[in-house]
C-alpha cells in the first residue's frame, strides 16, 4: 500500500494511536502532518529525524480557527492534502462514572472535541479535496459504539455519532470524491491510556479474555486498516467502519 505523494493530516498525531499512524504513513512514503494540541512539534522532528516529511501544527480540533490555520498550514507547506484522518479524541483522560454523576461540562468536553472537531476538520479540508478532484477522510471511532460499554455514557454516545457521521458524509461526499470511513478500535494500549491506570486497569484484562485473539492490543495493531482506507486498494470502499479488536465484536 504506497502512500508515496500523498499528503495526510492526522489529528491528535503526536501520541499514541496517532503517532503509530503518522509513523506507518510516513514509512510508506507519505508527507505527514501532524496536528494535536500538545507536542506536535516534537513528533514530527522525530519522524523528520527518520527521514520522513513531516510538519507540525499545534492545533485543537473544537477550535475553528485552529482548524482552519492547520489546512493553511499544510496548503502552505505541501500544497495539497489527500487525506484527513480524524483521531484527536478525548478518551484517555476519562474518569469512569455512572451516567448520572456526569455533568453537562463532561458531556460538552466530549461532544466538542470528538464530534464536532471532526465536522470542523471534515469541513476545513473539503475546498482542498474538490480543487483536486476527491480526497480520503478516516474517522476513528470505537468499538464502544458497537458494545454499549457503561459508564462512559458521553464517550460511547460520541463515538456512536462518528459512526454515523461516517455514513452521512460518504453519502454525501461520495458524488464529490471523497470516500469516508473509519476504524473502530478495541482497547488499545496507547501511551494516553497507560498513563490513566484507573482507567487502563478496569479494563485490560476483561478486554483481552473477551477477544478471539488473546493478546493485548497496540497502537500499530490499527495503521493498517487506517492506511488500507487511505490507499488505492480502497477506492470503491466508502461509509464503512472496520472493528480492529482481536474479534471481540463482528461487525
Ligand atoms: N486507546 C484506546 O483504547 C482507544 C480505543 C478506541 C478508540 N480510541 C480512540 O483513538 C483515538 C486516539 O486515542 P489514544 O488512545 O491514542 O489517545 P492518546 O491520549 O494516547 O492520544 C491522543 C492524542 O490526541 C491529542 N488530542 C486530544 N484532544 C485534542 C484536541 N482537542 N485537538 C487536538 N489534539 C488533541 C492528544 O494531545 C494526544 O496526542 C481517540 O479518538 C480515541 O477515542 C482509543
Amino acid at each position: 500500500m504506497s502512500l508515496a505523494d500523498r499528503v495526510v493530516i492526522v489529528t491528535g498525531g503526536a501520541q499514541g494511536i496517532g503517532y503509530a499512524i503518522c509513523e506507518a504513513a510516513v514509512a510508506r512514503g507519505a508527507s505527514v502532518v501532524v496536528a494535536d494540541r500538545a507536542s506536535a512539534d516534537t513528533a514530527a522532528g522525530k519522524l523528520a529525524a527518520g527521514g520522513g516529511q513531516a510538519l507540525g501544527v499545534t492545533a485543537d480540533v473544537s477550535v475553528e480557527s485552529d482548524v482552519d490555520a492547520m489546512v493553511a498550514a499544510t496548503l502552505d507547506r505541501f500544497g495539497r492534502i489527500d487525506a484527513l484522518v480524524n483521531n484527536a479524541g478525548v478518551y484517555s483522560t476519562l474518569e469512569l462514572k455512572p451516567f448520572e454523576q456526569l455533568s453537562l461540562a463532561d458531556w460538552r468536553r466530549v461532544l466538542d472535541v470528538n464530534v464536532i472537531g471532526i465536522f470542523l476538520c471534515c469541513r476545513a479540508v473539503l475546498p482542498a479535496f474538490e480543487s483536486q478532484g476527491g480526497g480520503r477522510i478516516v474517522n476513528v471511532a470505537s468499538g464502544v459504539a458497537f458494545k454499549g460499554n457503561p459508564n462512559m455514557l458521553h464517550y460511547v454516545a460520541s463515538k456512536g455519532a462518528v459512526v454515523s457521521m461516517t455514513r452521512s458524509l460518504a453519502t454525501e461526499l461520495g458524488p464529490r470524491g471523497v470516500l469516508v470511513n473509519s476504524v473502530a478500535p478495541g482497547l488499545t494500549l496507547s501511551e494516553g491510556l497507560l498513563a490513566n491506570p484507573a482507567l487502563a486497569g478496569g479494563v485490560k484484562d476483561f478486554a483481552v479474555r473477551t477477544r478471539a485473539i488473546k493478546r493485548d492490543m497496540y497502537p500499530t495493531d490499527l495503521v493498517g486498516a487506517v492506511l488500507f482506507f487511505i490507499a488505492d486498494d480502497a477506492a470503491f470502499i466508502t461509509g464503512q467502519t472496520l472493528v480492529v479488536d482481536g474479534g471481540a465484536y463482528y461487525h
